[in-house]
């Protein structure tokens, strides 16, 4: 397997499972976190073998997002994949929400994939084809009551995909770059571990199936849409969350 994926917040939850499930597959990759420390503990259990390499920057600092895009553009030229995971949730009223949490979520969650797509659009039509992957959530559609924020930035990732793979399809008129959304429910991670246990009890109830799923597999099917198997799913937002709607 000659192809590399970006792959960011990969330290933790859906990313970490994304990251193990691609070194399985023999893809190379580039791991991404907001600090070189936060990826110690993954890079200890990638199989032996694995191609990697680690690329740090805190996304909710303007310049290290910059320096980040712009290192991926010159210095990664051969990536086919970009799993553009990092996300934070900031739970609060929006009446009491502090101006950093609302700038925090808008950087990470929102510039951050809108710079990474940028430069997916420098790098894939260069190769000739690539993936994009933005991460959505249910919330994005859904609404949900003290997620105002990252719920907004959320529904903005999906409308953002569905233009740019119209946008590669007039601009390059290519069958072999695709911009996809993946939009988890409930997933069993830190983030959801930070709720309150009401609000995971108030959730479980509202799931169909009865469960939260599980990062490895949100990462089974991450690893099925950067297939060419998969080449006929383009623009789409893919649902992964147990019938929650
Ligand atoms: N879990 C769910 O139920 C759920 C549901 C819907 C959508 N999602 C979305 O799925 C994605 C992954 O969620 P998760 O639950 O796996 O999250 P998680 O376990 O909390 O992990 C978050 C990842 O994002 C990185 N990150 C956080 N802040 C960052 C920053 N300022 N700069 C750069 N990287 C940063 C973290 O890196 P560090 O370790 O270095 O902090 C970590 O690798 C997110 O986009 C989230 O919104 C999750």
């Amino acid at each position: 397997m000659n192809r590399k994926v970006l792959i960011t917040g990969a330290s933790r939850g859906i990313g970490r499972a994304t990251a193990l499930h691609l070194a399985n597959e023999g893809y190379a990759l580039l791991l991404h976190a907001s600090r070189e420390a936060s990826l110690q503990p993954l890079i200890a259990s990638l199989p032996a073998g694995t191609r990697y390499e680690v690329l740090t920057a805190d996304f909710s600092e303007e310049d290290a997002l910059k320096q980040f895009t712009g290192t991926l553009k010159k210095a990664n030229k051969d990536l086919y994949g970009i799993v553009s995971n990092a996300g934070i949730a900031l739970d609060k009223a929006l009446v009491f929400q502090p101006q950093a949490d609302i700038d925090n979520m808008i950087r990470v969650n929102l510039m951050a994939p809108i710079l990474l797509a940028k430069a997916a659009m420098k790098i894939f039509p260069r190769n000739g084809e690539g993936v994009f992957l933005g991460i959505g959530s249910c919330v994005g559609e859904m609404g949900n009551a003290f997620q105002s924020v990252y719920a907004a930035t959320k529904a903005a990732n999906v409308a953002l995909i569905k233009s740019l793979a119209q946008e590669v399809g007039q601009l390059h008129g290519s069958q072999t770059i695709r911009f996809l959304t993946l939009s988890p429910g409930f997933i069993q991670t830190d983030m959801v571990e930070s709720l309150s246990e009401e609000i995971q009890a108030d959730f479980l109830s509202k799931i169909p199936s009865r469960r939260a799923g599980t990062p490895a597999e949100v990462a089974q099917t991450i690893a099925f849409l950067l297939r060419d198997e998969a080449a006929y799913i383009n623009g789409s937002e893919i649902k992964i969350n147990g019938g929650l709607a």
